[in-house]
């Protein structure tokens, strides 16, 4: 079963949609269920100052993925890439096992668009 937060995200999300002026993107798949996570993150001065998310997957990654947009809102480049999937369960209040992997998805892809930022701005 879901938490009452996962089915909430799910059914409101959050900071859904594209970001028109973001400035690290990036997408992840997930090879076995075929879902997809895109993320837009707006950087200034080393900080997430805006963060969206296009996701075309399950209830728990559109979940997952409304959520962490939330949680690494604010954050420094070096909190945000240090997020784990254990962070995002508990910010989740727990998700089932079987969709503990759907949490990696905005995780991955999160950490790719801060990777891609920080190579280009070197
Ligand atoms: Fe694919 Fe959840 S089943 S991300």
């Amino acid at each position: 079963m879901y938490s009452k937060k996962v089915l909430d995200h799910f059914k409101n999300p959050r900071n859904q949609g594209k970001l028109e002026d973001a400035n690290a993107v990036a997408q992840k798949g997930n090879p076995v269920c075929g879902d997809v996570m895109k993320i837009y993150l707006k950087i200034e001065n080393g900080i997430i100052k805006d963060a969206k998310f296009e996701t075309l997957g399950c209830a728990a990654a559109i979940a997952v993925s409304s959520l962490l947009t939330e949680y690494i809102k604010g954050m420094t480049l070096e909190e945000a890439k240090k997020v784990t999937k254990d962070d995002i369960i508990r910010e989740a209040d727990g998700l089932p096992p079987a969709k503990v992997h759907c949490s990696m998805l905005g995780i991955d892809a999160a950490l790719t668009a801060l990777k891609n930022y920080e190579e280009r701005e070197k």
